[in-house]
């Protein structure tokens, strides 16, 4: 059975342009980068090359990016460096309801530490209103952290107009700029932020590796203690092939962006009309037009997204409910409540995300698989106008009995 991949928000697979710029860093020039010696010092100069790289992706210095394990620790690093290295300053950090849980989590086991978190709500279509977020800052505000665009539903934030609020007001800005790294352009200084963040699997490149930009001057306290590497940012021996896939994959994706992201959109577009055409009771999720290129989320009614993505996979189609990190956990998705779905609706979701691969036969496929996959999962599902009224609570009991074991993962 051919295999259709519609996932590559989750991941994406490695360019063998990026594998062979890896290669020799496993083997030949295994060196690591903090010895003197000279296979020591060739991993120095690949790591620093690659800082260079990943620092012209978005018009930084290179001094100005620190490498890291990935999108998560950079978030992390980002949201508690500044929280701790600020924590005279104020305990206040504004946030969105609709950040990935490695912004989202954070910011939550900041709160049992005494800081105050302001989650700012989202409209129908995912949007922050910047002007909320002049409202929220206060006296005590040390951070900004609202994400460029979301993992789940593509949405695309005024990144740019918040910044400005933030650097009117003296407030620090960071983004996680995972999914629009490599897809959008990015200019740090164009976007006002103080921070962002990056992970390479999601642009061709290894798993495990990612970086932040930290603008220069910015407080930041390390979070990982150890030897001086990063800076005295980041301790640990660093990741010498996984910084230089990441820095070759960013580099392609840069070179690509332009026609990629118009090819992308194309399809996206066509996914969307052909989806919401061939099926009733279906709606697309985020905003119409500021959303990522490659991303397509819709809701289903009467058809659970766990149960779709199962048919999908049976009929050789990958896709995921929302994201990844949340494809073991059978709440309804935190984004889909925030855009204010119902607990029934936000549980019917298919995350549609298309990539390098995607060839416009793949679409017209999956344009035709929906309909029919819909119609037999709605056909076993009580009707969709008593389902409308059914309370989560209720509901989530009897489907708890059923899906135990899925609850640990994550
Ligand atoms: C928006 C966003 N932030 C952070 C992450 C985490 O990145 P990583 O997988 O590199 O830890 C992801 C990955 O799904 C993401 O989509």
């Amino acid at each position: 059975m051919r295999k259709i991949y519609m996932d590559y928000a989750a991941t994406t697979p490695v360019r063998k342009e990026v594998l062979k710029a890896m290669m020799p860093y496993f083997m030949t020039e295994f060196g690591n980068a903090s010895s003197l010696h000279s296979i020591g010092q060739s991993a120095a100069e690949a790591v620093e090359f690659a800082r260079s790289t990943v620092a012209s992706a978005i018009g930084a210095n290179p001094e100005e990016i620190i490498f890291t394990s990935g999108g998560t620790e950079a978030d992390n690093l980002a949201i508690r460096g500044i929280a701790k290295a600020n924590r005279d300053m104020g305990d206040h950090i504004i946030t969105s309801a609709i950040e990935h849980p490695a912004v989202r989590n954070t910011c939550a086991d900041l709160a049992k530490e005494g800081f105050k978190i302001t989650f700012l709500s989202v409209d129908k279509d995912g949007l922050i209103d910047p002007v909320q977020v002049r409202k929220a800052i206060t006296t005590k505000t040390v951070l900004i952290t609202i994400m460029h665009a979301n993992n789940e539903i593509g949405t695309v934030q005024p990144t740019r107009e918040i910044g400005r609020i933030a650097k009117e007001n003296g407030v620090l800005f960071h983004t996680d700029a995972v999914q629009t790294f490599g897809k959008l352009p990015i200019d740090v200084d164009g976007l006002n932020v103080d921070m962002l963040t990056m992970s390479a699997h999601k642009i061709g490149g290894p798993k495990g590796v990612g970086a932040l930009y930290v603008r220069k001057g910015t407080q930041l306290k390390a979070m990982q203690t150890g030897g001086p590497h990063e800076g005295n940012r980041r301790a640990g021996t660093e990741n010498v092939a996984g910084i230089v896939g990441f820095a070759k994959a960013a580099e392609l994706s840069v070179k690509e962006m332009g026609s990629e992201s118009a090819r992308l959109s194309k399809l996206r577009d066509r996914l969307i009309k052909g989806v919401l055409s061939g099926v009733k009771e279906a709606q697309l999720n985020g905003h119409p037009t500021k959303r990522l290129p490659n991303n397509a989320n819709f809701s289903f009614l009467g058809a659970e997204g766990e149960a779709i993505i199962l048919k999908l996979d049976a009929l050789g189609i990958e896709a995921s409910t929302g994201s990844a990190c949340s494809s073991h956990d059978l709440a309804p998705s935190h984004v889909l409540l925030a855009l204010g779905h119902s607990p029934l609706e936000a549980h019917g979701s298919l995350r549609i995300t298309l990539g390098k691969e995607t060839a416009p036969k793949d679409v017209e496929c999956v344009i035709r698989v929906i309909p029919k996959v819909i119609k037999e999962l709605r056909a076993i599902s009580p009707d969709i106008k008593e389902m409308k009224n059914v309370k989560w609570a209720d509901y989530k009991d009897d489907h708890d009995h059923d899906h135990m074991h899925g609850e640990e993962e994550d």
